[in-house]
């Protein structure tokens, strides 16, 4: 079977009543942004499915505009910790009551996903309808983001949680939360799951654990949007990559209103604002890089990791700023790393084998991929894209993947989840 077809086929085994799971067995709900690269991945050959998964995560939206970053359309699975009892999200009154959904979100990749949909398919008028229909709700998520998560109104939102990022256990949180302290009865019993489904270190190690529910008891404690949140929490974190695609999708509305005739006065304003203090805060001389910013302890992170490329995506740097990302990413490739690596491969907290420590992703080359070709580092894109290409020919369509050429030489598999639809939506859109 050609892999195309292989990938599809994924996609299709992971596709349940109207939405896709990243993984049957590991992530048995709808994902937030996974979901929005699947949609990518499906539009390019049945648009249907598409529109049907995008409305199926907008039935999940809160009142106060927030997507959550889960929604578990089934209560009856019982396999995935933290689980839909023990969000609660019912102490926010907006949740809606079905589907059941997590207390915080995901990077908003829904303004340039519906972008790309309304671009491939401009003649037919039921997509221009869908879009029409979808795109005052991506606004309002927007807003939710404006108005709770940006209180110093820089037009740079916040994090409380590391899940936010969609980089679960980056370096770049271990600062914020090793301070967490972790005392006897400061956080409920649980227990976990995922450790059971996948190997153990290629997991998020149990300190972390213990962190990551510590702050969604926090949340929880203020309803998942009170403005205490920003005060009390140890973790507050403004982060390169949540920000670089709200500006994308910010960019994507404005091009989709002008397209079809809607209002874009309020977007606009936003945008202006977040794009030129992106640039000022992020970018960070010495690393050559875009760093994030802690809000709680008031630094720059300054970290090389991949959250700092995708300021390409977005098109926030100039051409001499794109230049250093092109070259780091260069210099990489010419030392025998498989583009991208998740994170700096010089540092001591670099692991290639422990998610997003080190290694690939398939859904951050796909990003990565458009941002070079936008500034015309053509050769580079096509490393990135042929090296992705190279890792699921090898080893198969996996979460992720090691990012040393020499191990990778050595291994039959990837890592993580397999049968993996991020993979597979990527794979179809970057090889369509
Ligand atoms: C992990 C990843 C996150 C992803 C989720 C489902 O939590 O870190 O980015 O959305 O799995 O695939």
């Amino acid at each position: 079977m050609r892999d195309i077809e292989k990938a599809k086929k994924i996609i299709q085994n992971n596709w349940r009543n109207g939405f896709t799971v990243p993984s049957s067995k590991l992530y048995p709900f709808q994902w937030m942004w996974d979901s929005g690269f699947v949609a990518l991945g499906t539009s390019t050959y049945d648009i249907n499915m598409a529109m049907t998964e995008i409305d199926k995560m907008f039935s999940g939206q809160w009142a106060n505009g927030m997507i959550p970053h889960i929604l578990f359309h089934s209560e009856k699975e019982k396999t995935y910790f933290p689980n839909f009892d023990f969000w609660n999200s019912q102490v926010n009154s907006g949740a809606p009551l079905h589907p059941k959904s997590s207390g915080i979100t995901q990077p908003g990749v829904f303004g340039f996903i519906l972008r790309d949909i309304l671009k491939n398919n401009w003649g037919n008028e039921e997509v221009k309808d869908f879009v029409k229909r979808i795109y005052p709700k991506v606004v309002n998520y927007h807003r939710f983001l404006y108005n709770y998560r940006d209180p110093h109104q820089e037009g740079i939102i916040f994090i409380y949680h590391p899940w936010e990022s969609g980089r679960d256990n980056s370096p770049l949180w271990d600062d914020s939360m090793s301070k967490i302290d972790i005392s006897p009865g400061s956080i409920p019993k649980y227990n976990r799951r995922d450790t059971s489904l996948a190997n153990v270190d290629e997991r998020p190690t149990q300190d972390k654990y213990d962190r990551y529910v510590y702050l969604l008891e926090l949340g929880k404690k203020y309803n998942y949007d009170g403005k205490q949140i920003a005060e009390e929490s140890p973790f507050l974190v403004q982060d390169t990559m949540m920000n670089a695609i709200l500006i994308k999708s910010n960019e994507s509305l404005i091009e989709i209103a002008n397209d079809l005739n809607l209002d874009a006065a309020e977007v606009k304003e936003w945008q202006n604002l977040s794009k030129s203090n992106y640039d000022k805060k992020f970018w960070n001389e010495d690393l050559g890089t875009y760093v994030g910013y802690d809000l709680r302890h008031k630094k720059q992170m300054n970290y090389r990791e991949i959250g700092g490329l995708t300021p390409l995506f977005a098109q926030i740097p100039d051409a001499k700023k794109a230049a250093k990302l092109n070259a780091y990413l260069q210099d990489l490739s010419n030392r025998d790393f498989y583009l991208c690596p998740s994170f700096d491969v010089d540092s001591p907290l670099f692991d290639s084998k422990r998610y997003w420590r080190g290694p690939i992703w398939p859904q951050m080359n796909w990003m990565i991929y458009n941002g070079l070709i936008k500034y015309g580092y053509e050769n580079t894109a096509d490393i990135v894209k042929s090296d992705l290409n190279t890792l699921i020919h090898k080893l198969g369509f996996y979460e992720y993947f090691e990012s040393q050429k020499k191990v990778v030489d050595t291994l039959s598999k990837g890592y993580g989840g397999d049968n993996f639809s991020w993979t597979a939506s990527s794979y179809i859109h970057l090889n369509q």
